[in-house]
């Protein structure tokens, strides 16, 4: 392990200037990621925020290698993912899985949950196949699903328990990455707080690296360590949860977090959340993306000059003109005042 010492180990992931556009159903292109970037460091909690459609979804698929980029760059441990072949391309394909937002969609319905398992574990040859039957008992308590789960078929299971089975199928081939895409959004708000407390205790006890992606920024602040906010097929800011919570850099950050409902009822009513609609992915605004509905916005740099996701101000990285001011301490009234 010295050369582990003598250079420190990449970041898991590391996403350089990812494009992905897809034809759209009626002509033209859309422009599901423009250019992102983003590294995801070994056993952190990283989430993933922004509206619908910013390109949350195509960016998981990517990270997994379920589908390649147009352009850009993406490495997992340090290895260029488009240079993988053969055996090395299976070996990734073990070490990153992807949770879904709906597990019914992803769990073979004719298959119990034990034989689900038990071909994850055969088909990576992760144990002997004597041991098979044992290490689907304790990969169905790790879930906490009782043993006699290993017998029923997916439609059997109520959707918390169904999202625990593919959570363990994703856990049987002892992945160092997991990706989850809206893994409680489709469950029972009564349930989810199981789901989510089930990865923290995972990703404690295995050394897990988890990105989660999400919509809801109260779990963000619950789970992650750091938070990654997209907007139109773009990452606008990637910096510590906490920080970026209590001082975002970005006046889109700003805006997402103004929508955030407040725990304490008393509290004065929040400005009114991010004015006008997203803009359609098949033509983005030139220049910043936001500026049309930026309440920082000033012409003509923000309407013309693309900001860079960069370091200023010795801050986290946001891709605003004026992300150095926001975070100067002057950082003025909310946005939609
Ligand atoms: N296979 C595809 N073919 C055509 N368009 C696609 C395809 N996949 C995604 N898109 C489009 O790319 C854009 C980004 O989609 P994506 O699913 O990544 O967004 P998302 O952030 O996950 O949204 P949501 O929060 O609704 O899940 C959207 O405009 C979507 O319609
Ligand atoms: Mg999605």
């Amino acid at each position: 392990m010295s050369a582990a010492l003598q250079h420190p180990a990449p970041p898991i992931v590391e996403a350089r200037d990812l494009v992905r556009t897809f034809r759209a159903p009626r002509g033209g292109r859309v422009q599901a990621l423009r250019g992102v970037s983003l590294r995801v460091e070994r056993g952190e909690v990283l989430g993933i925020v922004g509206e619908s459609g910013c390109g949350k979804s195509t960016l998981a698929r990517l990270l997994v290698g379920l589908d390649s980029p147009d352009k850009g760059g993406l490495r997992f441990d340090g290895t260029e993912l488009s240079a993988l072949r053969g055996a090395d391309r299976r070996r990734f394909h073990r070490r990153a899985q992807m949770v879904f937002q709906d597990p019914y969609g992803s769990l073979n319905p004719r298959l119990t949950a034990g034989e689900a398992l038990a071909e994850a574990l055969r088909v990576h040859a992760i144990v002997p196949p004597a041991e098979i039957p044992a290490r689907v008992a304790a990969l169905l308590d790790q879930v906490s699903l009782p043993r006699d789960a290993a017998d029923r078929r997916p439609h059997e299971f109520s959707g918390g328990q169904r999202q625990r089975i593919g959570i363990a199928r994703a856990l049987a081939v002892e992945p160092e990455l997991i990706v989850a895409d809206e893994p409680v959004s489709a469950l029972d708000v009564s349930v989810q707080a199981g789901v989510v407390n089930l990865f923290a205790e995972l990703r404690e006890r295995l050394g897990l690296t988890l990105v989660f992606i999400t919509h809801d920024l109260r779990l963000v602040r619950h789970l992650t360590e750091r938070v990654a906010v997209m907007y139109l097929g773009k990452v606008v800011e990637q910096g510590p949860t906490a920080s970026v919570f209590a001082a975002p850099r970005h006046p889109y950050t700003r805006a997402l977090l103004s929508a955030v409902p407040r725990l304490d009822p008393d509290a004065p009513p929040r400005p009114p959340p991010i004015p006008g609609e997203v803009p359609s992915p098949l033509a983005p605004p030139g220049g910043c993306a936001f500026h049309p509905r930026c309440p920082r916005a000033e012409f003509p740099v923000c309407s013309h000059d693309v900001p860079e996701l960069e370091l200023r101000h010795g801050a986290w990285p946001a891709a605003c003109h004026f992300a150095g001011s926001l975070a100067s301490g002057q950082a003025g009234p909310p946005p939609g005042r």
